[in-house]
């Protein structure tokens, strides 16, 4: 499931988080990438354990864990602390696959990258190029929101950025490892979840079916997750 969520972060979170990341010092994209990465991979990042990437990641995790569409699509067990990168003058990269696992530096905490995800932090008027490109089974999908605005997608498909030739795309990005490993699996109970609402909205939550559903649904949550 490829998915947008907007307005993840209200405008003065994402002034706030400007403000906090601006500030810091940043480093070569590909300090910590992979061989393959290090070929197609050209932008700068927030080093990971940086003082303004844990406490803009703190920012980006309190506004996720407060989004129900968020929570309801990802189903997430545990998220790999926010990262932020950035492009300008003609960077980009190329076509890639994530990481199955990422271990945080220095411990052994780790997490499957079932999902990936990226929230725009830059006004998409203030510079041309950028566009998150992922593929999918219907296609190549061209991903370009505003400041605040998130897409969520699995972490299996490939995808690029295009080069950023005017002005500074910024952006934080982070995988999430779901308590729902498979995707059509977890897609499946998303949609049983919306559904649900939507009919509780029209004949109330106290309905016998929509409790019968929502058992089905939770039912089906415990067969399925890994908490
Ligand atoms: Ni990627």
């Amino acid at each position: 499931m490829l998915l947008p969520i907007p307005a993840i972060l209200q405008p003065d979170e994402v002034a706030s988080l400007r403000r906090l990341i601006d500030a810091a010092p940043w480093e070569d994209g590909n300090a910590t990438s992979g061989h393959q990465a290090r070929l197609v991979k050209q932008n700068l990042q927030l080093p990971e354990e940086s003082d303004a990437a844990r406490e803009g990641g703190q920012i980006v995790l309190a506004a996720l864990s407060a989004n129900p569409l968020f929570i309801a699509a990802a189903l997430p067990s545990r998220i790999y602390p926010p990262m932020f990168n950035s492009y300008a003058g003609g960077q980009t990269y190329g076509l890639h696959i994530d990481n199955a696992v990422r271990i945080r530096p220095g411990t052994d905490w780790r997490v499957r990258c079932d999902l990936s995800m990226t929230i725009f932090l830059e006004d998409p008027n203030a510079y041309d190029g950028g566009e998150l490109m992922i593929e999918t089974n219907f296609g190549r999908q061209s991903i370009k929101l505003g400041p605040g605005d998130g897409v969520l997608y699995p972490s299996s498909s490939l995808h690029m950025v295009q080069a950023v030739t005017r002005g500074r795309r910024v952006a934080s990005f982070f995988w999430i490892q779901s308590m729902i490993r498979d995707d059509a699996a977890r897609t499946t109970l998303f949609e049983l979840d919306q559904s649900i609402q939507t009919l509780a909205m029209q004949v109330g939550q106290g309905d016998p079916a929509i409790v019968r559903l929502t058992a089905v649904y939770h039912n089906l949550l415990r067969q399925w997750a890994e908490a």
